[in-house]
């Protein structure tokens, strides 16, 4: 019976390979016909790969097929082959975000509040997000003006960190964006840009704004400056 056993052995491969390569279509941080999630590889790397992200490892690996087990990447959520959500909210991790963010077209949460993440909040965001909370980290200089391009976006939350500068024109055009939290950092300037976006939840309070307040934030429901 030692021939048919490896014949099996061979099929479990042959079906192994087969599945690692349907998992790793482009859409979901990684190359087309590699079994390794690029985009999360290098979000591990400059995170400084903390040891709060169990289950994440540079040997690569399927996040959202791997045995069929769902939750062994700690913080990454998948529909089917994709990753749609990353959430290492409180997990305490340090570290900075890299361009590779870029890589998750399928993305739509990405929550990475109350850690102690640092540098600037990269350009290269995932394209799709609908829900952005980098609260409570480390971030400083100002927010990307790429933010437009996430045209999908309805909800960003950059409370407590120490990002700084003039708000310029980021908001504008941003049609699904309905909710902004952007207090407790060292904004300058003035509010002016905000005025006319349409939001239903707006606190930009504890920052250094300087000049007048809108007339048009009294359309929006929940206002605190
Ligand atoms: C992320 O996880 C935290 C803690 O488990 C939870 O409170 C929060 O709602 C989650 N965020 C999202 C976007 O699901
Ligand atoms: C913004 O994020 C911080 C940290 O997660 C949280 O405390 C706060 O409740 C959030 N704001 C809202 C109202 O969602």
């Amino acid at each position: 019976m030692a021939a048919p056993r490896h014949l099996l052995a061979v099929a479990v491969l042959f079906t192994a390979f087969a599945s690692a390569a349907a998992f790793t279509d482009p859409p979901d941080g990684a190359y087309p016909y590699s079994p390794f999630p690029i985009g999360l590889l290098g979000l591990y790397h400059t995170l400084e790969s903390p040891w709060q992200l169990s289950g994440w490892t540079f040997q690569g690996g399927d996040p959202c097929g791997e045995g069929g087990e769902p939750g062994q990447w700690r913080g990454v959520f998948c529909k089917g082959p994709s990753v749609v959500t990353i959430n290492i909210s409180g997990f305490g991790v340090g570290g900075w975000l890299g361009p590779d963010l870029l890589k998750f077209q399928s993305l739509t949460k990405l929550d990475m509040s109350f850690n102690s993440i640092s540098g600037e909040i990269p350009s290269t965001l995932p394209p799709n997000l609908e829900y952005l909370n980098l609260a409570a980290n480390k971030f400083e200089g100002n927010i990307p003006s790429s933010l437009p391009w996430l045209h999908s976006l309805k909800y960003l939350n950059l409370s407590y960190n120490r990002l700084s500068g003039i708000i310029g024109d980021v908001f504008v055009n941003m049609d699904s964006l309905g909710t902004i939290y952007l207090h407790h950092n060292e904004f300058t300037g003035s509010v002016i840009l905000l005025a006319d976006l349409p939001l239903s939840t707006l606190n930009i309070e504890k920052n250094r704004f300087s000049g007048y307040v809108p007339g048009s934030f009294q359309s929006i429901l929940e206002l605190r400056y």
